[in-house]
């Protein structure tokens, strides 16, 4: 099933889980993800999903929340 890994940056080509593994291997900015898959070398339009992906994704810092 690829319902849970949809693509994610169409001009290359690049899935979800792709770009969570990037991010889980130590990604933090979308240019980061650019570097590590290529996504969002295109016309950009994947750049918000980026964000939340990276959003959703980026490791959780302990114990020093401000919130
Ligand atoms: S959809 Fe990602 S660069 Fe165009």
């Amino acid at each position: 099933m690829s319902a849970d890994n949809p693509t994610i940056c169409f001009c290359l080509n690049v899935k979800k889980n792709t770009i969570v593994e990037a991010i889980e291997n130590g990604a933090e900015t979308v240019n980061d993800i650019r570097q590590a898959t290529r996504a969002c070398c295109g016309c950009q339009s994947c750049y918000a999903d980026l964000e939340i992906l990276l959003d959703k994704h980026a490791p959780k810092q302990d114990g020093s929340s401000d919130d």
